[in-house]
């Protein structure tokens, strides 16, 4: 199959991730073209933020009601930023379209504005593949990303089939250490299970390049990304706390030892 990788990265996470697909579909007998996706003003690091800045009070009610999170994901306009020419700026030619972006926040500006101009999209079958910090929490990282996606691709007519979410253990704002904290609340277990390299990573690699090329899911129909209500718990809370505040004390031996020497 002839299929287009178009991907957005700030800072190289994703672009790293994106080669390992092109790899694994390219030793399976397909032609990858790509697109590098890019901003014509690269933000500073706050400014990003603040154009989303009515997400946060959105996730906060989202937490507490999820009807009002599936009305919020459904309504709200993520806002735009003006992009570089595009290589292949119509996408008809190709069997399949890959979008790779990090998650931030919600779908990155850049990727809004990739989207809303792409021409050749209709009956397209399309996967999307993420880095972000954190594990794949359906509530926070999967659905706030790939519903999104999932909506904007059925607007023009296109259709996602695949998706795929692996954390970087990298966030630009210094916080993963509440990033970890979720991974042992929810899951337990440490971050790294669930990393581009895992095991998890590499499986999960797999079976989004071999669900693209199928072609035959619907993630949107299928809801892939919704919450389960299966919490933890007390113990779950206290473990989890326990072990994320051991590994950040250990942390801090292991830099004051390295200092030493
Ligand atoms: C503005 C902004 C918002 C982000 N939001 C999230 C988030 O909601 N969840 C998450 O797990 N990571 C979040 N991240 C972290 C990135 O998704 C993560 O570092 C990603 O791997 C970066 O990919 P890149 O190197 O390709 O840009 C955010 C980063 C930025 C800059």
């Amino acid at each position: 199959m002839n299929i287009l990788i178009a991907y957005y990265s700030r800072s190289g996470h994703t672009a790293e991730l994106t080669l390992l697909i092109a790899e694994a579909l390219v030793s399976e007998g397909h032609t990858v073209d790509f697109e590098k996706i890019e901003p014509v003003e690269v933000d500073k690091r706050w400014p990003i933020l603040w154009r989303t800045q009515w997400y946060w009070g959105a996730l906060a009610l989202g937490i507490v009601s999820n009807k009002y999170q599936q009305y919020f994901l459904e309504n709200y306009k993520i806002p735009e930023v003006d992009i570089k020419p595009l290589v292949h700026p119509d996408v008809s030619k190709y069997d399949r379209i890959c979008i790779g972006s990090p998650k931030q926040t919600i779908v990155p500006c850049v990727i809004e504005r990739y989207l809303r101009q792409l021409e050749g999209l209709k009956d397209k079958k399309v996967g999307y593949f993420a880095t972000w910090a954190g594990p794949p929490l359906k509530h926070f990282e999967v659905e706030h990303l790939f519903r999104p996606a999932a909506d904007r691709l059925e607007r023009r007519g296109a259709k996602l089939v695949s998706i795929l979410g692996l954390s970087s253990i990298y966030h630009e704002y210094c916080i993963m250490f509440i990033f970890r904290f979720f991974s042992r609340l929810r899951f337990s277990l440490p971050i790294e299970e669930f990393s581009v390299y895992s095991e998890y990573g590499k499986k999960n690699k797999k079976l989004f390049c071999d669900e693209l090329i199928r072609g035959e899911l619907d993630i949107k129909e299928s809801k892939g990304w919704k919450r389960s209500f299966d919490g933890p718990g007390i113990p779950g809370v206290a473990t989890a706390s326990a072990m994320t505040t051991l590994q950040f004390v250990r942390r801090l031996f292991v830099r004051y030892g390295k200092n030493k020497t």
